[in-house]
């Protein structure tokens, strides 16, 4: 069973992509290939500007290729997508989308001010995208976003920056829909990027702690410093066993290998911060910070100049 209906179009989509999806007049081709990563780009920025499943998007664009792109890109989503005709004007409009409620609208470049004040003047708080018949538009422009900083036949570098972007938007890990996404947006086979995202320990491959996911260090240097002291903390307030959640839904942890802050150990890194020279106690409290959201300053959290030695200088105290 399918399990939506962007799953549903892509297992009737040919084997291989090359082939041509839309002719469009004038001689452009759209292929299946480039209508996949195109979609994933475009399903990427809805997500990002805060589209659940469910959710709608108002669409009163042009009829063309991108248009069908941005109709395959809703499916994907999860989020429906409601049509409205380019002749609709002001009246209509703020009626559609003060019923609706739609989490984004995607309009014409030249309408963009005009939906813009609608979407106010509707009392609905949502974000306003453009889409141009031949792709110009604030859409595409996001799309491009991130791959665009590789040069030409270079994009599939993108893959980690996007990894991590699908993880920060997923409640920190990410489901094999977000990595086959990825790859469609990079034009790399699935099981290119899942050999990535299970290579790298930044990245999850299963739900994690709502609060906080601790990935403590235990390589050497850490463990002659404490390592495992930080682990019983994960154990007794956390869970047992790594990877496992804990009751309350809020927290993770693991063990894993050097995090390249040695000469501080023992250390956890928690989502993108290091926490450094801890202990039994001082890592409770960091524990404790989370819990509350408010988590303490990242890096030593004892009285230490980032990795300068303990108690100041040693050396080069005096100047001649
Ligand atoms: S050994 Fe722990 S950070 Fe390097």
């Amino acid at each position: 069973m399918q399990s939506n209906l962007f799953e549903l179009f892509r297992s009737r989509f040919p084997a291989d992509r090359s082939r041509p999806f839309i002719e469009v007049p004038g001689g452009a081709t759209l292929s299946y290939g480039e209508l996949e990563a195109a979609s994933a780009r475009y399903a990427h920025v809805l997500t990002g500007a805060g589209v659940k499943p469910g959710d709608r998007v108002a669409v009163q664009v042009d009829k063309s290729a991108e248009a069908v792109v941005l109709y395959l890109a809703c499916v994907r989503a999860g989020a429906i997508l409601l049509p409205l005709n380019t002749a609709y004007q002001s009246d209509e409009l703020e009626y559609f989308l003060s019923d609706a409620v739609p989490a984004a609208v995607v309009c014409q470049p030249h309408r963009l001010s005009e939906l813009e004040a609608l979407a106010v003047k509707a009392g609905i708080v949502t974000c306003v995208l453009t889409l141009g018949a031949k792709g110009d538009g604030t859409l595409p422009e996001r799309a491009k976003g991130q791959i665009e900083k590789y040069p030409e036949g270079r994009q599939a570098s993108a893959v980690i920056p996007l990894l991590w972007k699908a993880q920060e938007q997923n409640g920190g890990w990410l489901p094999q829909k977000a990595i086959e996404a990825v790859a469609d947006q990079l034009g790399m086979p699935h099981i290119r990027v899942l050999e990535v995202a299970t290579f790298y320990t930044m990245f999850q491959l299963a739900p994690v702690g709502k609060k906080a996911h601790v990935q403590v260090c235990g390589t050497t240097p850490c463990r002659l410093r404490g390592a495992a002291d930080i682990i019983e903390v994960c154990q007794h307030r956390i869970h047992h066993d790594p990877f496992h959640v804990s009751k309350d839904g809020n927290f993770s942890w693991e063990e894993v290998e050097c995090l390249g802050a040695c000469v501080n150990a023992p250390m956890v890194l928690i989502w993108k911060d290091t926490y450094e020279d801890l202990t039994k106690e001082s890592f409770g409290k960091v524990l404790d910070g989370f819990a509350s959201g408010n988590p303490p300053k990242p890096g030593p959290q004892i009285d230490r100049q980032l990795s300068a030695p303990v108690g100041g200088p040693t050396t080069l105290k005096e100047v001649t």
